[in-house]
């Protein structure tokens, strides 16, 4: 199926949620949190989109560079490329349910598969929402990761070994989660976290943990401190506060302080492999994709989603072969265009 296609299909199936535009920069969505939008004006999933956009590549092809290396390993784990697709819940609230909630995971979970890559799964206001998650998670192998919500501590937890059993590949907290509203609407409430919080949640486990939601260098730092494997810096697609700037644009202070101390994955506003390899240029070690992702996935199931991951794949590549990029591992600043 042509990308033309899986956009009509999914632009049916989203009807009333995601108009799936020409360009998904937050605009027309501006305020539709439960949606596909983001927060208030919408500024922050703007500013994603807007951050990233502002990044231009410097062009060369006098080089030897003929072949390129996008693999990527995690945790023993060999992909095909540092792109992997983002945790995301709630198909009934925030995308119209015209596919059920763990149709929509196994979807994700199965396509990023298929592009050789992994999914992570999300935690949501109905906790059946990331015990589907799980199951996709263990009938691909433990082949993904399961981000839980900021819950209370025990809870946490309880998650956690509910993960560790399904056999997947590392855990994480959305620790950006901490303010919504939906969540304590549906009688799971979530906050924010002490750093004593967040290192016993780090330490309850041997499975490499994901802190996703760091947007300053310090919080980068105790990440680091508190033992986490990874961070993602993400303002979780613009949803959970309005006015926070573009990933793209706090990453390079976060990565100057922490960079080989901890992996540096990033989201918000991924839109091309341009986008991709801007932000591993930025300091990224790799990148997750989100909402173009839900358009594969109710445009054409798996294939949808594999299909966008692997354009994603080509383009990254083109860019790597225009830019002198050799290997996705070692991405020089050199690459992005100063004024
Ligand atoms: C509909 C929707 C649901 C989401 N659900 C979750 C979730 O359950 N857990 C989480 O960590 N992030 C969640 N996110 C945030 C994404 O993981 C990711 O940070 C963000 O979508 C990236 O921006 P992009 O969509 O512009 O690529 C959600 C995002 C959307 C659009």
């Amino acid at each position: 199926m042509d990308l033309k296609t899986i956009r009509k299909n999914a632009r049916e199936k989203l009807q009333g949620y995601c108009r799936v535009c020409p360009v998904c920069d937050g605009r027309v969505c501006a305020g539709e949190v439960p949606g596909m939008g983001g927060a208030g004006t919408g500024g922050a999933f703007m500013a994603n989109v807007e951050a990233l956009a502002r990044y231009r590549l410097n062009m060369r092809t006098i080089h030897p560079v003929k072949e390129t290396d996008l693999s990527f390993e995690l945790w023993g784990e060999k992909l095909s490329m540092p792109i992997l697709a983002a945790p995301m819940t709630g198909t009934p609230y925030n995308m119209g349910g015209k596919i059920s909630e763990a149709e929509f995971i196994e979807e994700m979970v199965a396509g990023s598969r298929l592009s050789k890559t992994l999914s992570m799964t999300g935690d949501g206001a109905d906790p059946a929402m990331y015990e589907s998650g799980l199951k996709s998670g263990a009938a691909h192998k433990g082949k993904s990761i399961a981000i839980i919500k900021p819950r209370a501590q025990g809870e946490i937890i309880k998650y956690i070994r509910k993960a560790e059993a399904a056999g997947v590949l590392a855990v994480g907290m959305d620790i950006d989660g901490a303010g919504l509203l939906i969540m304590a609407m549906k009688g799971q409430p979530v906050g924010p976290k002490t750093f004593e919080e967040v290192k016993e949640v780090v330490s309850s486990t041997k499975l490499p943990f994901i802190l996703k939601g760091i947007m300053t260098p310090e919080e980068a730092e105790l990440a680091v401190e508190a033992g986490a494997a990874a961070i993602v810096v993400s303002n979780h697609g613009g949803r959970v506060l309005d006015f926070t700037p573009g990933a793209a644009d706090v990453l390079p202070k976060i990565a100057d302080r922490v960079r080989g101390k901890i992996a540096i994955f990033v989201d918000g506003g991924v839109r091309s492999g341009a986008d991709v390899l801007k932000l591993l240029a930025l300091g990224a070690d790799a990148v997750l994709v989100g909402r173009p992702l839900i358009v594969g996935a109710f445009g054409n199931g798996r294939e949808g989603v594999a299909f966008l991951l692997n354009k994603m794949k080509d383009e990254l590549q083109q860019a790597m072969l225009l830019t002198g990029t050799a290997s996705v591992k070692k991405v020089s600043k050199d690459i992005l265009y100063q004024p």
